[in-house]
């Protein structure tokens, strides 16, 4: 803090290109698909360089609720992806549980209906008073990005896969879900679907060039944003970097806006 002459301190100005850098720093998610005893490696290599960390099935049900802890204790946010998918009831009651460990984010399938996601909602709401904490954001999941038309058709659905993905966010988003999670091609239709403000968050995002892993439609960071994407998720290019935290500032600088490439 800098004394402005007044007696009062006032923050040091950012330049351009460091508050450019903060900005995306807060877009960034990085999963933490391993041992619970790397997730907290990581999450300690990649320090100031990352806000937000998602955990997902693999690490939740090996480590459970003390692994949350741990990375909020760290000072992370952190994105609880565990894609709830049950009757209203139970989905109410696990929603309220994991919303008072401290989650900043939390997933359900919108295809479990509009009673479903209302009972996330207010299970979530629950938690967060019942902890004295801010409540998570919550996020459906529409069509998973697994599913083709032709599997969609063996599941009994006929309309095309964006129709059904726009019909499942707006579901969703009218019953107190804040946005979606999906795959950059599908985030300018998720954008002109929902209300302003909703988020849209996007796997499959990697740095202009790098290896595509098991991830087929890929878009880079700067291509994901100009798509709509409100927040990012990227695993394994930081992940697996040798050098983790650098991997992480490469990918707030972004790729090549507008590449959004298909393999
Ligand atoms: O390592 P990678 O960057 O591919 O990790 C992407 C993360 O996003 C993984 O945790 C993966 O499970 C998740 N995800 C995805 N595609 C979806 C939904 C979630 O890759 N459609």
């Amino acid at each position: 803090m800098l004394g402005d002459g007044t007696g009062a301190t006032v923050a040091p100005r950012k330049t351009p290109d460091e508050s450019a850098l903060e900005r995306a720093r807060e877009r960034v998610i990085v999963a933490l698909d391993c041992s619970g005893e790397r997730a907290l490696e990581l999450a300690d290599l990649l320090g100031e360089e990352v806000r937000w960390v998602k955990v997902g099935m693999e690490l939740f049900y090996a480590e459970g609720a003390p692994v949350v802890r741990e990375l909020k204790r760290r000072g992370l946010n952190v994105f609880l992806d565990l894609k709830l998918h049950d009757i209203p009831n139970t989905v109410r009651n696990a929603a309220r549980v994991l919303s008072s460990l401290g989650a900043d984010m939390l997933t359900v399938h919108a295809g479990g209906g509009d009673a479903m996601v209302a009972a996330a909602r207010e299970g979530i709401d629950q938690g967060a008073s019942q902890a004295g904490l801010r409540a998570p954001r919550l996020l459906a999941v529409t069509v998973l990005t697994s599913l083709d038309q032709d599997a969609l058709g063996r599941l009994g659905v006929d309309r095309p896969v964006a129709d059904h993905a726009r019909l499942l966010a707006r579901l969703a988003c009218d019953n107190g879900a804040d946005g979606v999670v999906c795959s950059p091609m599908e985030a300018p239709l998720m954008r002109a679907a929902l209300p302003e403000g909703a988020l849209v968050v996007t796997p499959g995002v990697r740095p202009a060039g790098s290896a595509l892993g098991d991830q087929s439609r890929v878009a880079t960071p700067g291509g994901a944003i100009a798509a709509g994407s409100t927040h990012l998720v990227v695993g394994r290019p930081i992940t697996k970097a040798a050098d983790p935290r650098g991997a992480a500032r490469r990918d707030h600088r972004g790729g090549r806006p507008g590449a959004v490439t298909r393999s």
